[in-house]
């Protein structure tokens, strides 16, 4: 059995992921306070000790707001962290999933969705972070897979870490009743966290190098949170609980799509973000 190595063991995605693949791979999930990746000695130990075939490195800080107000910690986290992970990698000869974001782009001036080929100008220190990792990463490791996540989502599963994501936070604006803004400016793609996870493995069997990942989406944050209520059964009540926010970003939309083409050249495939939203509330059975 193929041994695999997750970092951020216990957030929104690598708790999914264990579920999912405890079966068919060996998994060694770490994160705090266990396994801290901004210590080195740690982090080499830890990978002698298990020596793993591939290592998923989900470990991040990825609040924005956290990460601009804490540069330094950041800094530590995002990129150090992501360096002893690569150097230990390097040590036992795993093979590196690095996950990034969609943010690297987030001061492009042209709109996306972006290619791998488009040079990223971010303005977050996460996004700048990511980067920074990204770049160094490439010139350490050969055997290094650089996934670009789009915004993931989904519900709040049992022994699942669950973050702010487009249904959640609908959700929680229909449970609060209390009529909420949403802006018609930003766009962003998305990534139902399971039609992920269900085909992540094969990531393993495709080429090295930086992919984009997750659905295509043409709808504004304002129509995709009208058409998570309508798919939540909750039409009637869309006037009661958002408003078009037409000021947010209006000088310029917040555009971090993402064109993910070339990763659905490989196999793995992502529906609409339409349909990966309506799909979601139907496996949960989640019509009000
Ligand atoms: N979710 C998304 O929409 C999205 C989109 C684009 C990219 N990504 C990237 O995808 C990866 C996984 O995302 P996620 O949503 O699963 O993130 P998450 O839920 O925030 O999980 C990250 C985990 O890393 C842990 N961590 C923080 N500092 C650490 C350290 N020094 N050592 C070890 N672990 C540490 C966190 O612990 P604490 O909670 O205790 O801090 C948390 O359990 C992240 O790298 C993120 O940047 C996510």
């Amino acid at each position: 059995m193929k041994k695999i190595l997750l970092t951020g063991g216990n957030g929104f995605f690598c708790t999914r992921f264990k579920i999912r693949h405890d079966k068919k791979y060996e998994i060694l999930s770490t994160d705090l306070p266990e396994l801290d990746v901004t210590d080195e000695q740690d982090v080499i130990k830890t990978f002698r000790d298990f020596n793993p075939d591939y290592v998923i490195h989900a470990a991040a800080i990825a609040s924005t707001d956290f990460c601009n107000n804490h540069p330094e910690l950041a800094h530590k986290v995002n990129v150090q962290g992501a360096l002893n992970v690569a150097n230990a990698c390097k040590d036992v000869h795993a093979k590196m999933v690095f996950i990034s974001t969609e943010q690297v782009f987030n001061d492009n001036v042209e709109p996306g969705p972006y290619t791998e080929e488009m040079t990223p100008t971010p303005k977050t220190m996460y996004g700048k972070n990511k980067l920074d990792a990204e770049e160094q990463l490439k010139q350490m490791l050969d055997e290094l897979w650089i996934l670009r996540f789009t915004w993931l989502f989904g519900f709040p599963e049992k022994d699942c870490g669950i973050n702010p994501n487009i249904l959640w936070n609908t959700l929680l604006i229909a449970l609060q009743g209390k009529k909420t803004k949403v802006t018609c400016h930003e766009y962003r793609g998305l990534t139902y966290v399971h039609e992920l996870i269900d085909q992540f493995t094969k990531i393993f069997d495709i080429p090295y190098g930086t992919y984009h990942i997750g659905s295509h989406n043409a709808l504004s944050r304002y129509d995709i949170t009208c058409h998570i209520l309508k798919n939540m059964g909750l039409e009637d009540r869309i006037k009661d609980l958002i408003e078009k926010d037409t000021e947010k970003y209006k000088a310029k939309a917040r555009d971090v799509r993402l064109c993910t083409d070339k990763i659905r050249r490989y196999g793995l495939t992502f529906c609409d973000s339409k349909d990966a939203i309506k799909h979601c509330i139907d496996t949960f059975k989640f019509k009000i």
